[in-house]
């Protein structure tokens, strides 16, 4: 979809108009919301994503939209480029579907492919522009997060992060299985031997802040998680093709940093396998050995998560980063806890989570923080190794999401700054009534981007 400040003649006008939902009498679309005054930031998004997916429902393939009448709606304390970032990635966002593996109807597909916005001030078109890239990579990254776990794997994840940053200044590595036995990253090998397809360790790196430590951000890239040979009951396995969803929206959020040129320095960290069930597969009490010397205890063979990621949080530490943050598809816990309206989060920093939390309202991936006290220090205790991957206070079903973050922590007390933890798991598919197509919602490439943006110090350099 491509935003055009004024449109061509003929294209179909949206009005605002207050009364009932969505109908179109051939010329004016109404997307009525009732009275004419400004909306709270959450509401404001929804309205923006609703227009579009009432045009879609209405099968319009262009709509005309006065800019008048979104800085009306919009929050007072909005200015006009945020106004046009917002809604420009709301409309993007809404817009899309996944609708590669099926048949193209005769009459095309129903996307909405021409939007103008008139009336709209100079900083308003930045705005947008710069909304539509963000909900273009959100998009992308849904997409791949999307993508069946048969045509997913570690290596088309890699290409997939090259594909993405192609053009870009930013470089793509990546550690194949000999280059991570040479550095010693066992518990990314672990957990992937039991695959066909072999892990793969994926580095980008966007230098836009001369010698700034960078942001690193990390994400978790299980392409399928079959729950390893701990095998999920059926019924839960569904969805597991998205378990790389937190890898996904770093490769995309790294794209946008190089495309939207932000001046600070950003690494993305992503530790692609699959959890298959195969007769190479780790096992309930093997040892793996992590990139940090600590020896991780397997206790379930379907928290594999928090395994891989331990070593990309070692790996991290060789940028001497000014903050590192991750985002994991990491317990159903978090789920359960959350519904599908946020994600959890977890730091070792408790001055930064009213800041996070806002960077979280701001974006539009909503978050909400969960403790690390040390009183649930028990929870790593290993029986006989280091750190055990469940927990082995109690009954390992209490504090799930927490459990997650606590074996995360022991990793990141490696490291000398701040770090925050994402348990996505909750925003991996779409919610009822947020006007977003079923699949992957494409969570948190936009707070992570708020993140990067909020920690870019050209001048410090
Ligand atoms: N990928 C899953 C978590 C998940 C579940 C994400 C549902 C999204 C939707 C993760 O690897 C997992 O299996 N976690 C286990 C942890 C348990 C064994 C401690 C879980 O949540 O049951
Ligand atoms: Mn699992
Ligand atoms: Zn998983």
């Amino acid at each position: 979809m491509k935003f055009q400040p004024t449109a061509g003649r003929g294209a179909i006008r949206i009005a605002f108009v207050t009364g009932s939902l969505g109908r179109f009498d051939g010329k004016v679309l109404s997307v009525p919301f009732g009275e004419t005054k400004p909306l709270s930031r959450r509401k404001f998004v929804l309205l923006m994503r609703k227009v579009v997916a009432t045009a879609k429902q209405n099968h319009l393939k262009s709509l005309v939209i006065d800019y008048k009448d979104i800085r009306a709606l919009a929050p007072k304390s909005m200015g006009d480029y945020e106004v046009g970032r917002i809604a420009g990635t709301a409309f993007v966002m809404a817009d899309y579907e996944h609708v590669v593996y099926k048949t193209k109807p005769k009459e095309g597909w129903n996307f909405v492919e021409m939007m103008g916005i008139t009336n709209t001030p100079e900083v308003g078109k930045e705005g947008f522009w710069h909304g539509s890239i963000i909900g273009e990579e959100v998009n992308a990254c849904r997409e791949l997060s999307n993508t069946p776990g048969g045509d997913m794997t570690p290596k088309i994840l890699a290409a997939a992060a090259k594909k993405a940053l192609k053009g870009t200044r930013a470089k793509v590595k990546v550690l194949g299985v000999k280059e991570m036995q040479k550095l010693g990253m066992g518990a990314v090998l672990g957990v992937g031997k039991g695959a066909k397809d072999e892990p793969q360790f994926i580095i980008v790196e966007y230098k836009g802040g001369g010698k700034a430590p960078p942001v690193v951000l990390i994400g978790k890239g299980v392409t399928f998680d079959t729950g390893g040979i701990q095998v999920k009951p059926g019924e839960h396995m569904y969805e597991m093709h998205m378990d790389m969803s937190g890898g996904a929206a770093v490769i995309h959020t790294l794209a946008l940093a190089a495309k939207l040129k932000i001046k600070t320095n950003v690494v993305g960290l992503i530790p692609a396998v699959e959890n298959a069930v195969g007769a190479g597969a780790v096992r309930p009490g093997d040892m793996l050995k992590s990139l940090s010397g600590r020896t991780i205890e397997i206790l379930h063979t379907d928290a594999e998560g928090r395994v891989i990621l331990a070593d990309a949080i070692t790996y991290a530490k060789r940028y001497n980063p000014a903050i590192v943050a991750d985002a994991a598809t990491l317990t159903g816990a978090a789920l359960t806890a959350l519904g599908l309206q946020a994600s959890a989060y977890m730091t070792n920093r408790e001055d930064m989570i009213d800041a996070v939390q806002g960077l979280g309202e701001e974006s539009g991936d909503y978050v909400w923080p969960l403790p690390l006290w040390e009183e649930y220090d028990d929870m790593v205790k290993g029986h006989f190794g280091d750190v055990p991957n469940i927990s082995t206070s109690g009954n390992s079903r209490n504090g799930g999401v927490i459990a997650g973050g606590k074996f995360l922590e022991v990793f990141a007390k490696d490291l000398d700054c701040p770090w925050l933890h994402f348990d996505i798991a909750p925003r991996m598919t779409s919610a009822p009534g947020e006007h977003l197509a079923r699949g992957a919602a494409g969570a948190p490439v936009r707070l992570f981007l708020a993140l990067i943006e909020k920690y870019a110090h050209p001048d410090k350099n």
